[in-house]
């Protein structure tokens, strides 16, 4: 496998206002914008053939992978060549293409447009708005399970809090270790009707998944839900869920964003150390 597919069609109505003119999956961790994030964990997963669906309102992503020569020039010009090849090798370790969604119709509407790019080919999705963080890569440690079970895989967490709510939780019908056979998914179930703590983030490897998503109706939100594509597909296939290794952020959630911007900026070599004797002293100070 060696195909990924990145959905950023959706409004991004959560992080207004400013993806009133930016697009979340433009928003940066610091100086590096989250679908970079997420175009490297799919390149380093083995996934470099990569389609990113954008709406008519997120050219901007396509101007960003875009190669800029003149910027080329004048780095090089300024003496700046190590970070001129930096760009220019970041560029070059995938072949990005584009397909626009000219209208949010959802989740499983985004996925439908990448037919004609996967084939009949099993394939990573990783949503545009979700980072994650793990030594061996979120998407890779998905496309060794699928390796093994050779049928569609959803990446899930454990969510001890309430937020659990907010998303997709397995439902499961037996479990081998990190392996969860799935009877079904329950989107954004009552607290008090849990089906289990295992909520789906944001990564999958989709088999077989259009013949479901061609026959789904419009669902929740007025839009079409990939879950209720992989709903269906639980009916006719084994679907597993897989508890992968790592930290997930949820980048389309302002919290969860400046989260994922404190943590992953404690980690950088340039600026982590100062960043958390910074942060000790500012906590006193409350
Ligand atoms: P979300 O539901 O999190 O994104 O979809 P959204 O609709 O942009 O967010 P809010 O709720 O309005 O803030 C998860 C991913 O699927 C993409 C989104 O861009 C996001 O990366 N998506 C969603 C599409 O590509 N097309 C759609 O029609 C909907």
């Amino acid at each position: 496998m060696n195909k990924a597919v990145i959905p950023c069609g959706g409004l991004g109505t959560r992080f207004l206002p400013i993806t009133k003119a930016v697009p979340k999956e433009l928003l940066p961790v610091v100086d590096v914008p989250v679908i970079s994030h997420i175009v490297d964990e799919c390149v380093d997963s083995g996934l470099n053939e990569i389609l990113i669906i954008i709406s008519p309102h997120k050219e901007m992503i396509k101007e960003y992978f875009k190669r800029d020569d003149k910027l080329y020039d004048d780095l090089m010009r300024a003496g700046k060549t190590e970070l001129a090849e930096q760009l220019r090798t970041a560029l070059s370790k995938a072949d990005i293409r584009f397909v626009t969604q000219y209208e949010p119709l959802g989740s499983a509407h985004a996925v439908s447009l990448a037919k004609d790019f996967t084939g009949d080919s099993a394939f990573c999705l990783a949503l545009g708005d979700d980072l994650t963080v793990s030594d061996v890569p979120v998407a890779k440690q998905l496309v060794d399970a699928y390796e093994k079970v050779g049928t569609s895989v959803i990446g899930v967490q454990t969510c001890a809090g309430e937020d659990i709510v907010k998303y997709g939780v397995a439902d499961v019908e037996s479990t081998d270790g990190r392996y969860n056979l799935l009877k079904g998914i329950v989107e954004k179930p009552s607290l008090d009707a849990l089906p289990s703590r295992l909520a789906c983030y944001g990564r999958y490897i989709l088999s077989d998944i259009y013949e479901y998503i061609d026959k789904i109706c419009i669902g929740r939100g007025g839009e079409y839900q990939l879950t209720d594509a992989l709903m269906l597909q639980c009916k006719h296939q084994k679907v597993y869920a897989y508890e992968f290794e790592g930290k997930r952020y949820d980048m389309g959630d302002k919290f969860g964003s400046l989260k994922a911007d404190i943590e992953l900026s404690l980690n950088r070599k340039d600026f982590g150390e100062p960043l958390k004797d910074y942060l000790k002293e500012l906590v006193k100070s409350f």
